[in-house]
């Protein structure tokens, strides 16, 4: 399940059981160059037994034990969680879930800053209307669209090795709702923990050194002192915060067994916003719309998509009884994923991505229905939704003081403005989506 195509003429290559697409030029080959040194290190030192004066039928045996080896490692099957060194280097950046509201975002701004990109995604819940628009952006070569399911390690090791330039992965992609990870946990240990396993993996495999993770404030669960700092400790109370705590943990844990890694891990506190152009938005699928983000379900209320908005939850232990959260715009956010990429460590250091302000969803509804103008029914609902925490709210000095980050907007109307500016535009977000996935 997989196709691609690069900013060069947008022409698309299938693999396997993809969806039908114009058959381009065939790719890259793979980069055989890796080949000997995974050999190599799966052999470990001296591996391959020169002079050791085997027999004829000894030879073969040999021979046969190392396309076993060879077969599997250029199957991504086995590094032995050890990173392998490549050759090459580059200036690739790799962004998992590059077609999601987030992600998009990221390559928006790594293409401004001159890089190459790669987005793997599988279009599961992201918009492949957003990587027309990147695409767009992007000048000759210097975009390409693999949709690949994070699950499928194969092809996940097979985009690394067929670009052997990628020099960092920016890991987004995952499902993201509280409520449906309470509902089927199962799926969010799948697709946030096992997926990030093996994607970390391939980048041992193909040697690729430097990680920057998207994490999230849902790690803390509901804290007992605010503001929230890096120290608070983790009690995720939902399996979304427990799946994001678990991948952090296994990239730490991989991390100190291989000290040539670089990496960052950001807890986001609630996304929000559009960037300042308007050529981006948040649009969820309708389908995921009821578990969504307060600020798209008033949009979506303000432009007569929806009869009203609920909020839901009205008897939080809150000045006003609603949660409150600390709404970061994504513009803020992926700055501080552009610092990072300059503090990566190993250790890896952890950041909170927060303005450091609590805002009620009381307040944000006000916000929202002043930017959008419109008279907006909201129904309140008094039961918390399940996995649902009252008030959370970040510290954010150490990132201010450690990557020199500061949130250029904290007003949350301006935010909702640059929100309100593109969705306006655009009722229909992308489009109805082109593909449909697991
Ligand atoms: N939006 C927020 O407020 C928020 C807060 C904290 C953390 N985060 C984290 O930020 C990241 C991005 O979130 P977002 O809001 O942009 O979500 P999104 O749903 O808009 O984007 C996620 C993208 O990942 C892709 N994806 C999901 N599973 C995949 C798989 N198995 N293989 C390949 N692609 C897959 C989806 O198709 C989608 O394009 C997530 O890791 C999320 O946990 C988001």
């Amino acid at each position: 399940m997989a196709w691609h195509w690069t900013a060069a003429g947008g022409r698309q290559r299938k693999k396997g059981g993809g969806p039908p697409s114009p058959v381009g030029p065939p790719g890259p080959p793979a980069a055989e160059a890796e080949v000997p040194e995974l050999w190599g290190a799966a052999a470990g030192p001296g591996g391959r037994g020169r002079g050791a004066g085997f027999s004829p039928p000894k030879l073969l045996l040999a021979a046969l034990a190392s396309v076993t080896v060879l077969t599997l490692c250029v199957r991504g099957g086995w590094a032995g969680g050890r990173l392998l060194q490549r050759k090459s280097g580059g200036d690739r950046v790799l962004v998992t879930g590059g077609a999601g509201y987030i992600g998009s975002h990221a390559v928006k701004r790594l293409l401004e800053d001159g890089k190459r990109v790669t987005i793997v995604d599988n279009l599961s819940r992201g918009n492949l209307g957003a990587v027309d628009v990147l695409q767009g952006l992007a000048a000759n070569g210097q975009l390409s669209f693999e949709r690949v399911d994070l699950g499928d390690k194969a092809e996940v090791c097979r985009v690394f090795r067929e670009q052997p330039d990628i020099d960092l992965v920016m890991h987004f992609a995952a499902v993201a709702y509280v409520g449906e990870s309470v509902a089927d946990p199962t799926r969010y240990y799948h697709n946030i923990t096992s997926n990030t396993l093996g994607l970390v993996e391939c980048m041992l495999e193909h040697g690729v050194k430097r990680l920057i993770y998207s994490s999230t404030c849902a790690t803390y669960g509901n804290p007992e002192k605010l503001p929230i700092t890096e120290a608070t400790p983790t009690v995720p109370i939902n399996p979304y915060g427990q799946a994001k705590l678990m991948s952090e943990n296994i990239i730490r844990d991989v991390a100190k067994s291989n000290p040539e890694l670089q990496v960052g891990i950001l807890r986001y506190f609630n996304v929000y916003g559009s960037d300042e152009a308007g050529v981006l938005g948040e649009f969820p699928r309708p389908e995921l719309r009821a578990m969504g983000r307060i600020t798209g379900a008033c949009f979506d209320a303000a432009l007569g998509a929806v009869p009203e908005l609920k909020i839901l939850g009205t008897n939080h232990p809150t000045a006003d009884g609603t949660c409150v959260r600390d709404f970061i715009h994504v513009v803020d956010l992926i700055d501080a994923h552009v610092l990072l990429q300059d503090h990566l460590g190993n250790p890896p250091p952890l950041y909170n991505v927060g303005t450091g302000k609590g805002v009620s969803v009381r307040e944000i509804v006000e916000a929202c229905k002043k930017v959008t103008g419109q008279p907006i029914k909201v129904v309140e609902q008094a039961q918390a939704r399940p996995g649902d925490y009252a008030a959370v709210f970040a510290d954010n000095t150490k990132i201010r003081t450690e990557l020199g980050w500061t949130p250029k907007y904290t007003d949350v109307e301006q935010g909702l403005a640059h929100a309100w500016a593109w969705r306006s535009k655009n009722p229909n977000g992308y489009g109805a989506p082109r593909f449909t996935g697991p």
